[in-house]
């Protein structure tokens, strides 16, 4: 997630850039830049570490002026959030600006190419090597030189160009990573998205992937990278007002991040499959040896509330296909006691934050121990990401709603690939590692399908929400789930108590409460569990509870039994999670709106909880 604005017409070009990143800065805000092209072809860049504001307080004391600029709004994948690596990124006179969205896969090897034929590198990003290619084969017309550059380049991107030798344009193109072209009258604008044009243009245009545009003060032309043919595109007309864009149309940032979970778990596992191979790569761990992964004795996974459950999933996937004995801690627990560590003891801290204290402190403690301590984190250059040895970054961009949702979706498709990582350096054979990667390739489609059932949970909210106590069910990789469930139903729909239990564990208490005014969620997929379930929904309905039922696509039987069903599709039993906790997501949010709560930011909450 980066945010890239262009600007090109008659007036200053800072001003709309400036609106442009502050509008953008959900999409990351570790740095900020921009670069200015001024009426006498003088190209100036300034750059800031932190939020829009501090750059909007550079720019105070340095005005750019100018009628042409790009602009970029940076959540860090190469490189620790600075200002050398802050966009936009120049070539090696400062005589072509980048800025870019998305991850060049293939940078390391180009990199060493452009270096061997002399061109100077300043930063660590993968994006500095789209200007210094755009610089080998730059002989005057600027879209010659991009569109022969992209040829060499494998990966994701939407990148914005500027060339004090071909100043009267800038140059886009789109691979994967989004990009609109905003037409104004005598100007036009550029962005990742349509929320920084409203107020400037109402008419915008999609550039689609493989295309490249050539966007002037009065005009713009579209080009197939592949054909080289020129593309015609209808304009569109925007109606959502700025407050509401930046939710993307959505009314809350809840529902906008749980239906953002495919592209969440694409960009979690983009470019670290490798094909065919049934391997895993995490350049975040590549300070591991193959021994040093051989000789991990025990896994412990510390962490909070949502971030906890998704490592309880892993501590499951972490067991059955890597073989290492792993124990989930609640870090406000962990930090207190006195854990047995060794030096081939694995401590794993999940935050979404990366701030949340306990979790810190258990990851202090666990290094004044000696453990190796790894991070999963979503928040790039947070204070857990930098505390710990060496991590994996989740890539879900940032999350707004105070419940975690996608973060946590993410959380455990990573979990997942650490999996498959560990267990390939193990004993998992190829066939295991490439079921499981191939497995995890097509989530995303499957849990847009499960997205697509969002109707029937609204109604199952309406249907239910009267009830003031629920119980979430199940077993194995969905026991935690069911903890989600409860946790978020409570968080989310706050005047409502919900428990989250074992299947197994039901008979032993929590079934002497259930009556008809007790509803249950059975996460009841078709897996290694699926009979053991069945009784339990059997003991639940002999006692006249009702039942919702989490339940595969094609399990007709399963309808004599529940009062309700949610279908999922069918994938690998360790995977379901990812799907059977999209529909809880969506119950709990839709109950709050029944409740007339504020969904987004639930009473007594923080997004971060900085405090023990
Ligand atoms: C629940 C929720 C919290 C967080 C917990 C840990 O929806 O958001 O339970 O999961 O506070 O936060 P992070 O992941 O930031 O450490």
């Amino acid at each position: 997630m980066c945010g890239i604005a262009g600007y090109i017409g008659k007036k200053e070009a800072q001003n709309f850039l400036l609106d442009a990143l502050k509008r953008l800065e959900y999409r990351g805000y570790d740095s900020a830049g921009v670069a200015v092209l001024s009426d006498d072809a003088i190209l100036k860049c300034i750059k800031s570490v932190g939020k829009i504001c501090v750059l909007e307080e550079k720019l105070n004391s340095n005005n750019l002026s100018g009628k042409s600029g790009i602009a970029h709004t940076r959540w860090a994948t190469h490189g620790f959030p600075s200002e050398k690596n802050a966009h936009p990124h120049g070539d090696c006179k400062e005589e072509i600006f980048v800025v870019h969205n998305g991850i060049i896969e293939n940078y390391k090897k180009l990199k060493e190419d452009l270096e061997k034929s002399g061109h100077k590198f300043c930063s660590e990003t993968d994006t500095e090597v789209i200007s210094h290619l755009i610089e080998s084969h730059f002989k005057g017309n600027l879209e010659e030189a991009v569109l022969n550059s992209l040829v060499h380049i494998k990966g994701a991107y939407a990148i914005a160009v500027i060339a004090k030798y071909d100043p009267a344009k800038i140059v886009v193109a789109k691979k994967s990573s989004p990009l609109i072209i905003g037409i104004g009258v005598g100007e036009n604008f550029i962005a990742s998205d349509a929320s920084a044009v409203i107020g400037y243009t109402d008419q915008i245009v999609y550039l689609e992937d493989d295309e490249l545009g050539i966007i002037t003060a009065d005009d713009y032309h579209i080009i197939s990278t592949i054909s080289n043919n020129c593309v015609q595109r209808e304009h569109c007309k925007i109606k959502q007002d700025a407050s509401e864009i930046q939710k993307e149309g959505y009314e809350h940032f809840i529902f906008k991040e749980i239906f953002e979970g495919p592209e969440v778990v694409k960009n979690s596992f983009r470019g670290r499959i490798v094909d065919g191979e049934g391997l895993v790569k995490l350049g975040g761990l590549d300070v591991l040896n193959q021994d040093q992964i051989r000789n991990i004795n025990r896994i412990i996974i510390i962490a909070c509330g949502t971030a906890n459950y998704a490592g309880r999933v892993g501590e499951y996937m972490l067991e059955e296909y890597a073989g290492i004995p792993v124990e989930v801690e609640i870090a406000s627990e962990f930090r207190y006691r006195k854990p047995i560590i060794d030096a081939q003891t694995v401590v794993i801290a999940i935050s979404q934050s990366g701030e949340t204290a306990d979790t810190l402190a258990s990851v202090q403690e666990a290094k004044r121990k000696g453990a190796l301590v790894l991070g999963i984190v979503n928040t790039v250059g947070s204070t857990i990401a930098r505390e710990t040895h060496a991590g994996v970054y989740n890539h879900a961009g940032p999350e707004i709603s105070v419940a975690s949702t996608k973060a946590f979706i993410s959380q455990i498709v990573v979990l997942s690939l650490l999996t498959v990582y560990l267990g390939r350096t193990r004993d998992m054979s190829f066939v295991i590692g490439k079921r499981i990667t191939d497995e995890i390739k097509k989530l995303p489609d499957l849990m847009t399908r499960v997205l697509k059932s969002s109707n029937e949970v609204e109604k199952l909210a309406k249907k239910y929400s009267n009830y003031r106590n629920f119980f979430f069910l199940g077993r194995k990789y969905n026991y935690p789930i069911a903890c989600e469930g409860a946790l978020k139903l409570k968080e989310v729909a706050s005047l409502i108590h919900a428990e989250g239990y074992a299947g197994g564990e039901m008979k032993h208490g929590p079934i002497a409460m259930i009556d008809k005014n007790f509803p249950c969620f059975f996460i009841a997929p078709s897996d290694s569990v699926y009979e053991k379930m069945w009784s339990n929904i059997e003991e639940v309905k002999a006692r006249d509870g009702k039942v919702i039922a989490i339940a595969t696509e094609g399990n007709e039987d399963i309808k004599s039994l529940a009062d309700d069903v949610i279908y999922i599709p069918k994938t690998l039993e360790m995977l379901t999670p990812l799907l059977t906790a999209i529909p809880l997501h969506l119950f709990a949010a839709y109950v709050g709106i029944e409740l007339g709560l504020d969904i987004d930011k639930p009473r007594n909450l923080a997004k971060s909880v900085t405090v023990e």
